[in-house]
Protein backbone atom coordinates (compact mmCIF):
# COMPACT_ATOMS: atom_id res chain seq x y z
CA UNK A 1 0.00 0.00 0.00
CA UNK A 2 1.51 3.33 -0.90
CA UNK A 3 2.14 6.03 1.70
CA UNK A 4 -0.35 9.42 1.64
CA UNK A 5 -0.33 12.16 4.01
CA UNK A 6 -3.75 13.13 5.58
CA UNK A 7 -4.46 16.41 6.84
CA UNK A 8 -6.82 17.60 9.56
CA UNK A 9 -7.94 21.10 9.71
CA UNK A 10 -10.36 22.63 12.18
CA UNK A 11 -11.37 25.15 14.50
CA UNK A 12 -10.38 24.89 18.23
CA UNK A 13 -11.30 21.96 20.37
CA UNK A 14 -13.25 20.11 17.47
CA UNK A 15 -11.71 16.98 18.29
CA UNK A 16 -9.18 16.99 15.62
CA UNK A 17 -6.32 15.61 17.48
CA UNK A 18 -7.88 12.37 19.48
CA UNK A 19 -9.24 11.68 16.21
CA UNK A 20 -5.85 12.33 13.92
CA UNK A 21 -4.20 10.21 16.91
CA UNK A 22 -6.74 6.97 16.07
CA UNK A 23 -6.46 7.51 12.40
CA UNK A 24 -2.77 7.29 12.78
CA UNK A 25 -3.00 4.25 15.13
CA UNK A 26 -4.54 2.12 12.71
CA UNK A 27 -3.27 3.09 9.49
CA UNK A 28 0.42 2.75 11.40
CA UNK A 29 0.91 6.39 10.44
CA UNK A 30 2.96 9.01 12.69
CA UNK A 31 0.54 11.09 14.47
CA UNK A 32 2.08 15.17 14.18
CA UNK A 33 0.14 17.63 16.35
CA UNK A 34 1.38 21.15 14.62
CA UNK A 35 -0.38 23.14 17.76
CA UNK A 36 1.87 21.99 19.91
CA UNK A 37 4.51 23.56 18.10
CA UNK A 38 3.09 26.98 17.61
CA UNK A 39 2.25 26.04 21.98
CA UNK A 40 6.05 25.39 22.32
CA UNK A 41 7.00 28.66 20.58
CA UNK A 42 4.47 30.61 22.73
CA UNK A 43 5.87 28.67 26.00
CA UNK A 44 9.41 29.92 25.62
CA UNK A 45 8.28 33.43 24.68
CA UNK A 46 6.47 33.67 27.46
CA UNK A 47 9.18 31.90 29.67
CA UNK A 48 11.72 34.89 28.29
CA UNK A 49 9.08 37.76 28.87
CA UNK A 50 9.23 39.06 25.35
CA UNK A 51 6.58 40.94 23.89
CA UNK A 52 4.45 38.84 22.11
CA UNK A 53 3.73 41.65 19.80
CA UNK A 54 7.30 42.00 18.47
CA UNK A 55 8.08 40.08 14.88
CA UNK A 56 11.76 40.65 15.82
CA UNK A 57 11.44 38.97 19.25
CA UNK A 58 10.17 36.26 17.87
CA UNK A 59 12.06 36.30 14.95
CA UNK A 60 15.07 35.62 17.51
CA UNK A 61 13.08 32.75 19.69
CA UNK A 62 12.80 30.58 16.28
CA UNK A 63 15.75 31.59 15.15
CA UNK A 64 17.77 29.69 18.31
CA UNK A 65 14.60 27.45 18.88
CA UNK A 66 15.67 23.40 19.41
CA UNK A 67 12.30 22.19 18.72
CA UNK A 68 11.65 18.13 18.95
CA UNK A 69 8.67 16.28 18.82
CA UNK A 70 9.16 12.83 19.42
CA UNK A 71 6.67 10.15 19.04
CA UNK A 72 6.19 7.25 21.92
CA UNK A 73 3.59 4.69 22.92
CA UNK A 74 2.00 7.60 25.20
CA UNK A 75 1.56 9.90 22.18
CA UNK A 76 3.31 12.73 21.09
CA UNK A 77 6.20 14.35 23.18
CA UNK A 78 7.82 18.12 22.74
CA UNK A 79 11.09 19.44 23.80
CA UNK A 80 11.88 23.07 23.85
CA UNK A 81 15.54 23.18 24.19
CA UNK A 82 16.48 19.97 25.81
CA UNK A 83 12.98 19.90 27.92
CA UNK A 84 10.20 18.18 27.58
CA UNK A 85 7.60 20.45 27.86
CA UNK A 86 4.97 18.18 27.05
CA UNK A 87 2.60 18.54 30.06
CA UNK A 88 3.31 22.99 29.88
CA UNK A 89 2.16 23.54 26.53
CA UNK A 90 -1.36 22.50 27.88
CA UNK A 91 -1.56 25.78 30.55
CA UNK A 92 -4.18 28.26 29.88
CA UNK A 93 -1.48 31.07 29.84
CA UNK A 94 -0.32 29.31 26.59
CA UNK A 95 -3.59 28.69 25.29
CA UNK A 96 -4.66 32.32 25.54
CA UNK A 97 -1.53 33.80 23.62
CA UNK A 98 -0.73 30.98 21.23
CA UNK A 99 -2.88 32.31 18.18
CA UNK A 100 -1.05 35.96 18.88
CA UNK A 101 2.07 34.44 18.83
CA UNK A 102 0.81 31.75 15.72
CA UNK A 103 -0.16 35.08 13.41
CA UNK A 104 3.28 36.20 12.83
CA UNK A 105 4.44 35.23 9.31
CA UNK A 106 8.69 34.23 10.62
CA UNK A 107 7.14 32.24 13.33
CA UNK A 108 4.69 30.18 10.51
CA UNK A 109 7.98 30.11 8.68
CA UNK A 110 9.97 28.70 10.43
CA UNK A 111 7.15 25.52 11.64
CA UNK A 112 5.82 25.10 8.33
CA UNK A 113 9.50 24.18 6.93
CA UNK A 114 9.54 21.95 9.77
CA UNK A 115 6.27 20.48 9.22
CA UNK A 116 6.95 20.13 5.72
CA UNK A 117 9.90 18.03 6.07
CA UNK A 118 8.17 15.51 8.24
CA UNK A 119 5.66 15.26 5.73
CA UNK A 120 7.85 14.40 2.71
CA UNK A 121 8.03 10.85 2.73
CA UNK A 122 4.25 9.95 3.66
CA UNK A 123 2.59 8.05 5.64
CA UNK A 124 1.82 11.11 8.44
CA UNK A 125 -1.87 12.33 9.96
CA UNK A 126 -0.91 16.16 10.88
CA UNK A 127 -3.31 18.08 12.23
CA UNK A 128 -3.71 22.17 12.51
CA UNK A 129 -5.20 25.10 10.91
CA UNK A 130 -3.41 25.36 7.74
CA UNK A 131 -2.61 21.71 6.96
CA UNK A 132 -4.85 21.40 3.67
CA UNK A 133 -3.98 25.06 2.37
CA UNK A 134 -0.89 25.96 2.90
CA UNK A 135 1.42 22.83 4.90
CA UNK A 136 1.04 20.10 2.68
CA UNK A 137 -1.77 21.64 -0.01
CA UNK A 138 -0.79 17.83 -2.34
CA UNK A 139 -2.05 16.11 0.67
CA UNK A 140 -3.94 12.87 -0.75
CA UNK A 141 -6.92 12.98 2.25
CA UNK A 142 -8.05 16.67 3.49
CA UNK A 143 -10.74 16.58 6.33
CA UNK A 144 -12.10 20.03 7.96
CA UNK A 145 -13.63 19.13 10.87
CA UNK A 146 -16.48 21.43 12.64
CA UNK A 147 -18.59 21.07 15.54
CA UNK A 148 -20.74 24.11 16.93
CA UNK A 149 -19.35 26.43 19.48
CA UNK A 150 -21.34 24.73 22.62
CA UNK A 151 -20.34 20.89 21.52
CA UNK A 152 -16.69 21.87 21.44
CA UNK A 153 -16.96 23.91 25.25
CA UNK A 154 -19.06 20.84 26.50
CA UNK A 155 -16.17 18.23 25.42
CA UNK A 156 -13.78 20.60 26.76
CA UNK A 157 -15.34 20.98 29.88
CA UNK A 158 -15.47 17.19 30.42
CA UNK A 159 -11.80 16.40 29.45
CA UNK A 160 -10.68 19.53 31.98
CA UNK A 161 -13.24 18.20 35.04
CA UNK A 162 -11.77 14.56 34.50
CA UNK A 163 -8.43 16.14 34.86
CA UNK A 164 -9.88 16.97 38.45
CA UNK A 165 -10.12 20.78 37.50
CA UNK A 166 -13.22 23.13 38.13
CA UNK A 167 -13.78 24.54 34.35
CA UNK A 168 -16.37 27.30 33.80
CA UNK A 169 -18.31 26.72 31.09
CA UNK A 170 -19.33 29.90 29.73
CA UNK A 171 -15.43 31.09 29.64
CA UNK A 172 -14.22 28.29 27.69
CA UNK A 173 -17.01 29.02 25.26
CA UNK A 174 -15.43 32.28 25.36
CA UNK A 175 -12.17 31.39 24.72
CA UNK A 176 -12.66 29.01 22.03
CA UNK A 177 -14.78 31.69 19.73
CA UNK A 178 -11.50 34.37 20.31
CA UNK A 179 -9.24 31.69 19.40
CA UNK A 180 -11.23 30.99 16.22
CA UNK A 181 -11.68 34.29 15.38
CA UNK A 182 -8.06 35.07 15.72
CA UNK A 183 -7.29 31.94 13.90
CA UNK A 184 -9.66 32.97 11.13
CA UNK A 185 -8.64 36.75 10.73
CA UNK A 186 -5.18 36.81 10.59
CA UNK A 187 -2.81 38.01 7.68
CA UNK A 188 -0.81 34.58 7.08
CA UNK A 189 -2.21 31.37 5.80
CA UNK A 190 -5.37 31.72 8.18
CA UNK A 191 -7.94 28.57 9.05
CA UNK A 192 -9.81 28.37 6.43
CA UNK A 193 -11.17 25.46 4.59
CA UNK A 194 -9.31 24.36 1.51
CA UNK A 195 -11.52 23.89 -1.79
CA UNK A 196 -10.69 19.82 -2.27
CA UNK A 197 -11.09 19.40 1.81
CA UNK A 198 -14.18 17.15 3.20
CA UNK A 199 -15.96 19.06 5.74
CA UNK A 200 -17.38 16.82 8.26
CA UNK A 201 -19.29 18.52 10.95
CA UNK A 202 -18.76 16.10 14.49
CA UNK A 203 -21.29 18.16 16.66
CA UNK A 204 -23.59 15.12 16.79
CA UNK A 205 -20.60 12.39 16.72
CA UNK A 206 -18.75 9.88 18.51
CA UNK A 207 -14.89 10.07 18.76
CA UNK A 208 -15.44 6.41 17.17
CA UNK A 209 -18.08 7.40 14.52
CA UNK A 210 -15.46 10.44 13.64
CA UNK A 211 -13.08 7.84 13.20
CA UNK A 212 -14.12 5.39 11.38
CA UNK A 213 -15.56 7.64 8.86
CA UNK A 214 -12.49 9.21 7.91
CA UNK A 215 -11.32 5.48 7.51
CA UNK A 216 -13.92 4.78 5.14
CA UNK A 217 -13.22 8.11 3.31
CA UNK A 218 -9.53 7.08 3.38
CA UNK A 219 -9.90 3.24 2.21
CA UNK A 220 -12.69 4.97 -1.02
CA UNK A 221 -9.67 7.00 -2.03
CA UNK A 222 -6.26 5.18 -1.77
O1 LIG B 1 -4.53 22.76 17.81
P1 LIG B 1 -4.20 23.62 18.99
O2 LIG B 1 -5.42 24.11 19.71
O3 LIG B 1 -3.20 23.02 19.92
O4 LIG B 1 -3.48 24.88 18.35
C1 LIG B 1 -3.10 25.97 19.13
C2 LIG B 1 -3.01 27.23 18.28
O5 LIG B 1 -1.90 27.14 17.40
C3 LIG B 1 -4.19 27.55 17.38
O6 LIG B 1 -5.23 28.23 18.04
C4 LIG B 1 -3.56 28.41 16.29
O7 LIG B 1 -3.44 29.74 16.73
C5 LIG B 1 -2.17 27.82 16.18
N1 LIG B 1 -2.03 26.89 15.07
C6 LIG B 1 -1.82 27.42 13.81
N2 LIG B 1 -1.59 26.59 12.74
C7 LIG B 1 -1.57 25.27 12.91
C8 LIG B 1 -1.79 24.70 14.18
C9 LIG B 1 -2.04 25.54 15.24
O8 LIG B 1 -1.87 28.63 13.64
N3 LIG B 1 -1.28 24.49 11.85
Amino acid sequence: NKKIAIAIDGPAAAGKSTVAKKVAEQLKYTYIDTGAMYRAVTYLALRQGVNLASEEALAKIVELIELELSHTENGQRVRVNGKDVTEEIRSDEVTQNVSEVAAHGVVREALVKQQRLMAEKRGVVMDGRDIGTHVIPDAEIKIFMIASVEERAERRYNENKAKGFEPDLDQLKDEIRKRDQHDQERIVSPLIKADDAIELDTTSMSIEQVTELILEIIQEKV
